[in-house]
C-alpha cells in the first residue's frame, strides 16, 4: 500500500503498536538475571555471581564470544521442564507487549543435553509455553533447534537423532554460537540432511564472520534467511544477490551494539540495507543481555538512524512476510498492518 503521512510524534506508538513478526531470538538469551536466580535457588545450582546486581555489572561484552561465555553460564540453570516453560513464558508476555504476532524462537539443546537434561524436557517445556501464549495472547509461536557450530558435525547429527521424535514440535533448524573459525560449510551434510526431512533452514553468517560465511550459508546450507548478515554490505556482489533473491535477514541493532559489530547504534548500516532493497528485519537477539525486547530495538534504533514511518512499515512487513507462516496468516497480518497505519493516519 501507499504509506499514508501520519506526524512523526506518533511514531514511537506506532513501532509499539505495529503487527509484526520476531524471527531472530534465543530463549535461552531472554533469561533475565531475577529469573536465573529465581531458578538457581528453585534447583539448588550454585551461580558465580553474588546478587542480580552483580551478575547485571558482568553483561560487559567486547565480542561474540565474550558474551557466549555468560549466556552458557546462566543457561545452566535450567533443569526442568517448568524452567524451560517459565522462560519462554516470561519472552512470550513480553512479545505480546510489543506488538509480536508471531514469534519464530531458538533454542540451543546442545547447552542443556550436554549437562544431562533429556531432549525431551526442553522441548517439552518450551512446546508448552508456545501453545499458552496461540490460546492465552494471540501470538503464533513456533521452535527453531539451533546446532551449536563450535561442536563438530556428528554432535550436530546426534542431536538432530535426538530430536526427531518431537519433529511435530520444531519448524526448521538454525546454526549459532561462536561464528570466527566455524563457517557454515561444516555442517554441510546434517543441513542437508535437515532439508530433505522438510526442516525449515536459516543459519546465523556475517554477525562477525565475513561475506564468505553469508555465500555459503545461502550456496552450500541453502538456507531461507540469514541470521545477522550485516557485514554483507562489504561486499556488493552479494548485496546484489540478496536483494535479487529476496533473501530475508534478521537484524539486531541492539546485539551488535553491544558486541561492538559497531561501535555504536548511529553507525549501524540498517538503514543502508533498506535503502539496498534488501529484505531485513529488526529482532531482539538476546534482550536480557543486550538491553532490551523488540521494542526497544526498534524505539531506539529509529531515535539513532532518524527513519520514519515508512521505514517501520517495511520493516514490519518484511518480517511478516519473511516469517514461516502460511500464506493464509500472512495475508491476514498484512491486513491488520494496514489497518493499523489507516488508523493512524487518520489521527485515531
Ligand atoms: N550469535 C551467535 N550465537 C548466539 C547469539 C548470537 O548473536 N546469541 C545466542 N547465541
Ligand atoms: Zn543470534
Amino acid at each position: 500500500m501507499n504509506i499514508p503521512a501520519i506526524p512523526a510524534e506518533r511514531l514511537p506508538e506506532l513501532l509499539r503498536a505495529m503487527p509484526k513478526a520476531e524471527l531472530h531470538i534465543h530463549i535461552e538469551g531472554s533469561l533475565e538475571p531475577e529469573l536465573i536466580f529465581a531458578l538457581a535457588e528453585r534447583n539448588g545450582v550454585a551461580l558465580p555471581y553474588a546478587s542480580v546486581e552483580e551478575l547485571r555489572r558482568a553483561y560487559a561484552f567486547t565480542n561474540l564470544q565474550s558474551f557466549l561465555d555468560i549466556y552458557y553460564a546462566g543457561a545452566s540453570v535450567l533443569l526442568k521442564e517448568q524452567d524451560f516453560h517459565d522462560m519462554a513464558w516470561a519472552y512470550l508476555q513480553r512479545a505480546a507487549q510489543d506488538g509480536v504476532v508471531r514469534a519464530e524462537i531458538f533454542f540451543d539443546p546442545q547447552t542443556h543435553t550436554a549437562r544431562g537434561v533429556p531432549m525431551a524436557t526442553v522441548i517439552a517445556g518450551l512446546h508448552r509455553a508456545c501453545q499458552a501464549a496461540r490460546a492465552q495472547l494471540g501470538v503464533d509461536a513456533e521452535l527453531i533447534l539451533c546446532f551449536l557450530r563450535h561442536l563438530s558435525e556428528e554432535e550436530a547429527f546426534e542431536t538432530l537423532e535426538q530430536a526427531l521424535p518431537w519433529r511435530d514440535k520444531f519448524i526448521g533448524v538454525g546454526l549459532d554460537s561462536s561464528e570466527l573459525g566455524h563457517p557454515p560449510e561444516k555442517f554441510a551434510r546434517v543441513f542437508a540432511r535437515c532439508r530433505e526431512l522438510g526442516l525449515h533452514c536459516v543459519a546465523h553468517a556475517g554477525e562477525e564472520g565475513p561475506p564468505a560465511y553469508v555465500w555459503s550459508a545461502l550456496d552450500v546450507l541453502k538456507v531461507e534467511r540469514i541470521d545477522h548478515g550485516v557485514q554483507s554490505a562489504k561486499d556488493p556482489a552479494l548485496m546484489a544477490r540478496l536483494a535479487q533473491d529476496r533473501i530475508p535477514l534478521t537484524v539486531c541493532p541492539l546485539s551488535n551494539q553491544k558486541l561492538c559489530v559497531f561501535s555504536d547504534l548511529r553507525q549501524h548500516n540498517l538503514r543502508q540495507l533498506l535503502d539496498a532493497g534488501l529484505m531485513a528485519t529488526v529482532n531482539s537477539d538476546d534482550p536480557a543481555y543486550f538491553g532490551g525486547y523488540l521494542g526497544e530495538n526498534f524505539s531506539q534504533t529509529f531515535a539513532a538512524l532518524g527513519l520514519d514511518c515508512g521505514h517501520a512499515y517495511r520493516l514490519a512487513r518484511n518480517s511478516l512476510e519473511a516469517s514461516f507462516a502460511s500464506p493464509e496468516a500472512k495475508r491476514a497480518w498484512i491486513e491488520r498492518l494496514d489497518a493499523v497505519f489507516e488508523r493512524f493516519a487518520a489521527g485515531g
